[in-house]
């Protein structure tokens, strides 16, 4: 895998391991459909994809930051939900809060693929979960 060029329009950057290495999307996507795969995403972030049951990426990347003071938290495949172990928050596959005490759904981040290139974004527009304006831009 040959990482493309980063590009910059749009704030947009290639997905990478710990190491700061690009992802292949083949590497995720040999994963069982359901796989939340923890990515370093925009601004190092660590951000969850999703393999879905087509053997795609799903195109919101999930930002693993609990919306009520940031900590970092696992996905728990037999509840399929984002446990927050810091004050018992809870979110759904998509990452909307179903208990607090956060109170806003967890950001999102664009996702495509380009062969093997995974490309993350900024997602400015409307939030798909709520109809509204992100709470993040
Ligand atoms: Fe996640 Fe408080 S930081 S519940």
């Amino acid at each position: 895998f040959i990482p493309p060029q980063e590009k910059t329009q749009g704030g947009a950057i290639l997905a990478k391991d710990v190491l700061g290495n690009p992802i292949p999307a083949g590497q995720i996507l040999a994963n069982p459909a359901g796989t939340r795969a923890l990515v370093a995403g925009l601004a190092g972030e660590p951000t969850y994809l999703t393999v879905r049951d087509d053997g795609t990426l799903h195109p919101w990347g999930i930002v693993d930051n609990c919306t009520h003071l940031g900590c970092t938290f696992p996905w728990n495949e037999i509840d399929q939900q984002f446990q927050c172990p810091c004050h018992g928050s809870r979110y759904s596959p998509e990452g909307v809060v179903l208990r607090g005490p956060a109170n806003l759904p967890l950001k999102l981040v664009r996702v495509t693929v380009e062969g093997e290139a995974i490309w993350l974004s900024p997602w400015t527009e409307n939030d798909p979960r709520t109809g509204n304006n992100p709470w993040w831009v």
